[in-house]
């Protein structure tokens, strides 16, 4: 764990007047392949990594839930148990709150508790920052409430939660490696239905490093939804239910009949499925230079048939693909911004990242700020010896 706890209970303490009860611990993510192909149900291969969200908390008597936050300013948000949870203002309470409401729904009794929130996954930075914030607020409320629920059910409420207090019709991928997640493995995650395969990511010789663009990505303005829609519509006039049920071959021939961004969107979501799986293949093999060409076809795809990279990651990607040393490297997320991630020897990374770095500062004014990581721990007791 990257995070102690010590410093959110003494946090705790002086904001609520006593120890907390216990802290949960839920990860942000890097994916290694399968970008925007979870809302069309296909696979992803996402590992959680070791910056996580901690929540503090403790049950209090009354009905109130109180939520603070170290990173956001203010006094403490709140809601009632005996009314309806409904988003409002602070936004970044919004995620929490989505968590409760959809875990009343599924007939969970909540408990009135005060939490407070850590977090060292970079706001907004396309590690899964939201995510990581749902799933610690869910295991903080099933704590105090003494109930547990199945993993992929608790992904789907946090999920439902982004949808609709927050405003982001993401797909399943960054809720359920938080949740799932496992040290020295990446998770295959078939989205059409939650099953999964842990794939051995613990290889000493290797090493992923995270390039921040420190470009901030928003998913709710609009440029993911379009993708997610003109998914669906080419989908539609394919003729199947999901791109997922489509290959290149279908997506070719029906070229006439799809609109410009429709057939290259398609492109890039058949395309990309057929690599993940083929990554799976190449990782199980240990190729690893195989598995690094299919990052390199993965970033030339988002960046050209998505439409979803930005001129700082492909600086990123191309500085990286002139490095001895380096396997493969694409943008990672979203997109729009946020971070890349580079595959490399680990003998050979510091020096990779300082000539990144070197040649990033050259030509943008500025860093990005590299960090390696590794495979880690999915959501649990930050108490425990998980980590
Ligand atoms: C964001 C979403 C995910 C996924 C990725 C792209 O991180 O939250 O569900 O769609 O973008 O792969």
């Amino acid at each position: 764990m990257t995070q102690p706890i010590a410093g959110i209970q003494k946090r705790f303490s002086e904001l609520y007047g006593r120890a907390p009860a216990g802290i949960v611990r839920a990860p942000g993510r890097v994916n290694l392949i399968g970008e925007h192909t979870d809302y069309n149900d296909g696979f992803v291969l996402p590992i959680a990594i070791d910056k996580c969200t901690l929540a503090a908390f403790a049950p209090t008597d009354g009905r109130t839930v109180n939520l603070a936050s170290v990173q956001q300013e203010g006094a403490p948000a709140s809601f009632d148990l005996d009314a309806d949870i409904e988003k409002g203002s602070p936004k970044w309470a919004n995620y929490p709150k989505g968590v409760a409401a959809g875990l009343v729904e599924k007939g969970i009794e909540l408990t009135a508790m005060d939490i407070l929130f850590d977090s060292d996954v970079p706001i907004g930075g396309g590690l899964s920052s939201s995510a990581s914030l749902e799933v610690s607020a869910a295991l903080a409320m099933l704590a105090a409430a003494g109930r547990e629920i199945d993993d992929y059910e608790l992904a789907l409420i946090c999920q439902k939660a982004e949808h609709e207090f927050a405003g982001t019709p993401c797909g399943i991928m960054d809720q359920a490696i938080s949740v799932m997640g496992q040290s020295g493995r990446a998770l295959l995650l078939d989205c059409r239905n939650g099953e999964y395969r842990q794939i051995p990511f613990d290889n000493p010789d290797l090493l992923l490093l995270v390039a921040d663009t420190k470009v901030k990505h928003d998913l709710t303005d609009g440029g993911y939804a379009a993708r997610r829609d003109q998914c669906y519509s080419a989908a539609a006039k394919l003729g199947v239910k999901m791109l997922r049920d489509a290959d290149a071959d279908m997506v070719s021939a029906a070229a006439d009949k799809l609109s410009d961004k429709e057939l290259t969107r398609a492109r890039h979501v058949v395309s990309e499925i057929d690599r993940t799986l083929r990554a799976v293949e190449a990782m199980e093999a240990g190729d690893y230079a195989e598995f690094g060409q299919l990052m390199y076809a993965s970033h030339t795809s988002l960046r050209d048939d998505y439409e979803v990279s930005c001129e700082e990651l492909d600086e990123i990607v191309e500085l990286a693909a002139g490095l001895e040393g380096v396997y493969g490297a694409r943008m990672t997320g979203g997109g729009f911004g946020g971070c890349a991630i580079i595959l490399a020897r680990a003998a050979q990374a510091d020096n990779i990242a300082a000539e990144i770095t070197k040649n990033y500062t050259a030509r943008f004014g500025h860093p990005c700020v590299i960090f390696p990581t590794r495979a880690a721990a999915g959501a649990g007791s930050a108490q425990d010896n998980r980590i």
